[in-house]
């Protein structure tokens, strides 16, 4: 993977413009549409559910990043695939049976993603990481947009890319939390190929060139 992503998460969007604000990532070069479940239980904030994501689906051609932070995702599998999900990723640390988890999401025919929080230590992945489609690293605590980057995830991002090169899998590993230029270039150095940013996308005027600035393109 030598082609960075961007996916725009769209929790820092203006939710009354929700299709105005897809359309303009899309037309200034995002390549997921990265969309944050919240329940109010995992973490202390309630976002959107798949209704919103079905909503979303017609408006957009990009592939739906969708990144759960629910209790009992298995719950919740089949409607998000139904609602239009291309991508669907748990946290570890919800899941009991994680292999049977992703066998689940695999079986709705979408792309499995496992997300790993802060703390919790990449060996938590090890014999499931052939059967994923993306590994997610938290670089913030989960919950809210706009909170800085956690500078010790970084050698964690590294143990993935090195886990991925070394099995010689296809597994995207993905970013997410206080991605900005600065901290992108360093994820990016680490082995990341696709970066989550809402604040510093959805901040900005120009996203198109918000993009740009956190693909980092003069590192490749
Ligand atoms: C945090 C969410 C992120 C969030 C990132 O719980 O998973 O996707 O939107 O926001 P920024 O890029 O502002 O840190
Ligand atoms: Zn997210």
């Amino acid at each position: 993977f030598s082609m960075i992503k961007i996916a725009p998460s769209i929790l820092s969007a203006n939710f009354a413009r929700l299709e105005e604000e897809i359309k303009d990532v899309e037309k200034g070069g995002a390549d997921y549409i990265h969309i944050d479940v919240m329940d109010g239980h995992f973490v202390p904030n309630i976002t959107i559910g798949p209704l919103i994501v079905e909503a979303i689906r017609p408006v957009t051609n990009l592939p739906l990043d969708v990144h759960l932070m629910i209790e009992n995702p298995d719950q919740y599998i089949e409607t998000f695939g139904k609602a239009g999900t291309d991508i669907l990723s748990v946290h570890v640390e919800t899941c009991t049976h994680l292999h049977r988890t992703i066998q689940q999401i695999k079986s709705e025919g979408m792309k499995a993603g496992i997300v790993l929080n802060p703390h919790t230590p990449t060996s938590m992945i090890k014999h499931v990481i052939d059967d994923v489609d993306l590994v997610l690293l938290m670089t913030v605590n989960p919950g809210f947009g706009g909170q800085s980057f956690i500078h010790s995830v970084l050698p964690k991002i590294k143990e993935i890319a090195t886990l991925v090169q070394e099995k010689n899998l296809q597994v995207e590993i993905e970013v997410d939390g206080g991605v900005n230029p600065e901290t992108a270039a360093l994820c990016i150095e680490a082995g990341a190929n696709v970066l989550v940013a809402g604040s510093a996308i959805y901040n900005q005027k120009d996203r198109a060139s918000a993009i740009k600035d956190i693909r980092n393109e003069h590192l490749i």
